[in-house]
């Protein structure tokens, strides 16, 4: 009876200890997932989303300044659910002197005026909710910027607690036998920078600081000074700023910069590389500031803080590798790092060619210990895959060839906005133009990164192309925007955006596109890209084949190589109208740059 008792009384308290857990739960944001199969038991939303990143500088303007805003992005969230985006990241909308737009980052837990208040961002999420979207920060780790309290107290002494918070140094003297030229270049009272590293800005990585007598590290412009994620201080002041927006809501973080968070604690030379980088400065082969082992104890950091809240909360990595197994490091031991890193492999090949693709493709599909990867060919730091990709010609019909690839793939898709609909890379005219620093420093050779990131293109009722009102809108809007916009591409039989919409309602209804396996086909073409995506359960087969070349080719594919195909096929979507009517995997002829999806 004691025992019952005693059982009784430790099963009360658990109950008590749940329920209060429970209560002090920040909030599952979680916008309930959208109509389309049901998120497979014990599968995070993310697994099978549609990701679109959006500028908010450049997306819709509500109040007139010519410039994006939070309320904007409000008004174009049927759009996007009607696209059927899962999630939205949101580049910087912190308070920022916007030398980067938004990207030096003044306070972490504020909304910058220019795009709104706190209070438009709540009803953001709450009205994202509604559409079945979710919303992904934008999480600047490596650096604040140069206005940011704890970067004002670090530079105001040496010894001031918040001094070790950034990345100091004395350097040493500009006549030390050692120096090498390009550290004599920029000396300073007779002190040089303590090594070669340079700035992905343009000039050196050291910037002098008069005041203090001492130079202090950016990977970035010299208004973005980089943190010291040595010091414990500083992991803990950024885990709060998670925290801080995970208890509103959001569902995850896109992680800037992430290689960057550590230096080579020597502070080695980099490795000078032949040739001169488009600022003039010696290539360098960044080993000794990108990728150091200590970003794998603070993404598992980041990961287990996440994992604490409901609802999936995902990260999604900003990170440039160049292999699988690099990639696949980011994913961490047992998964226990990022959920999604960006493949970057495939969307930055900028060459149409089928091989590569496939190989990319295969890499993904079995070099990521199982992990979904995350496709992405577009964003703002890259001039448009429109133009990468395009041959001037036939442009609509790779663009739709990308999209294919995005969506009909095992990945996550990760999608820009503007890409649906084929905006095209509009760089500056004039130096005298430029907004983004990049362009300033790098005239004529760099034009930087405005021309991927000009106003969306919602409709031809005035020259704003329906962004704002303002005649004059932050960067200018392509004069193509009278027939590439979004109101004439829906009304418009085989559109880009129609290509888009079709193939995300696909992925989220078919289950081989969903969930199927992947197996290449006419696996030594150079000119055809194919598939069959396996369907699950004994559901149909999904085939999917691209033609990459300015030639029509025949799909040479022995159906029976499909387990479970009769060979006969039913198209659920094709670019060209003569591939509508294909009944047979016997005769597929792909005429030119085609796209095209079947069920078997
Ligand atoms: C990567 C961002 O995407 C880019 O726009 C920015 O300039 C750098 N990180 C520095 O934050």
């Amino acid at each position: 009876m004691r025992t019952l008792r005693s059982l009784l009384l430790i099963l009360a308290c658990l109950m008590t200890v749940r329920a209060l857990q429970l209560a002090a739960a920040p909030r599952a944001l979680a916008a309930s997932p959208s109509p389309a199969l049901p998120a497979g038991a014990g599968q995070p939303w993310w697994k099978h989303a549609v990701i679109y990143e959006i500028y908010p500088r450049s997306f819709q303007d509500s109040n007139g300044d010519g410039i994006g805003d939070l309320n904007g992005i409000v008004a174009r969230l049927g759009y996007l659910e009607n696209l059927g985006v899962n999630a939205i990241w949101l580049t910087p909308i912190y308070p920022s002197p916007q030398v980067d737009f938004g990207y030096d980052v003044s306070n972490y837990e504020a909304i910058d005026p220019m795009y709104g208040t706190m209070a438009d961002f709540d009803r953001l999420l709450a009205e994202a909710q509604k559409h079945h979207i979710r919303v992904l920060m934008d999480l600047v780790l490596n650096h604040t910027s140069d206005q940011h309290p704890w970067f004002i107290e670090s530079r105001s002494s040496r010894n001031n607690p918040k001094r070790d918070w950034y990345v100091w140094n004395s350097g040493g003297p500009a006549n030390a036998p050692g120096a090498t030229p390009y550290q004599k270049r920029f000396e300073h009272d007779g002190m040089a920078p303590p090594n070669n590293w340079e700035s992905d800005f343009g000039g050196p990585a050291w910037q002098w600081d008069p005041r203090t007598r001492q130079f202090y590290y950016h990977k970035f412009s010299v208004h973005q000074p980089d943190l010291n994620w040595n010091n414990p201080q500083v992991r803990e002041a950024m885990y709060n700023v998670c925290r801080f927006w995970l208890n509103k809501g959001v569902a995850g973080f896109r992680l800037d910069a992430l290689e960057a968070l550590f230096e080579d604690p020597e502070l080695r030379n980099e490795k000078i590389l032949p040739g001169v980088d488009d600022y003039g400065d010696p290539n360098e082969d960044e080993s000794r500031t990108l990728d150091l082992p200590g970003i794998h104890v603070v993404l598992r950091q980041l990961r287990k803080l996440v994992d604490r809240y409901p609802g999936d909360r995902v990260l999604v990595g900003e990170n440039y590798t160049n292999s699988a197994k690099s990639l696949l490091s980011l994913y961490g031991l047992h998964g226990r790092e990022l959920q999604l890193p960006m493949d970057t492999q495939l969307g930055f090949i900028d060459k149409l060619d089928a091989a590569e693709f496939r190989q990319k493709i295969v890499e993904a599909e079995h070099g990521l210990g199982g992990h979904v990867p995350l496709f992405v060919f577009d964003n703002h730091d890259n001039p448009r895959s429109w133009d990468r990709y395009g041959d001037g010609r036939h442009n609509e019909a790779i663009a739709k060839i990308l999209a294919t690839v995005l969506l009909t793939t095992r990945s996550v898709a990760l999608m820009y906005y503007g890409e649906e609909i084929g905006m095209v890379t509009t760089p500056p005219k004039t130096r005298a133009e430029v907004q983004d620093p990049l362009g300033k420093t790098g005239w004529p050779k760099e034009k930087g990164r405005d021309g991927e990131r000009t106003p969306m293109q919602w409709n031809a009722s005035n020259p704003q192309a329906g962004f704002s009102t303002n005649p004059k809108t932050w960067l200018p809007v392509p004069p193509n925007y009278k027939t590439v916009n979004v109101q004439t591409e829906s009304a418009e039989l085989g559109s880009l955006l129609g290509w888009y919409k079709k193939l995300i309602a696909l992925r989220r209804t078919n289950p081989a596109l969903r969930d199927g396996k992947l197996l290449m086909l006419d696996r030594h073409s150079n000119s055809i890209l194919a598939y069959v995506r396996t369907g699950p359960n004994g559901t149909p087969p999904v085939i999917v084949a691209m033609n990459m070349s300015s030639r029509a080719q025949t799909l040479s594919v022995r159906w029976n190589e499909v387990a479970g195909a009769s060979g006969h096929v039913r198209t659920l979507a094709a670019s060209d109208p003569s591939l509508r009517s294909v009944s047979s995997l016997r005769s597929v002829t792909l005429p030119p740059f085609a796209s095209w999806v079947a069920s078997l």
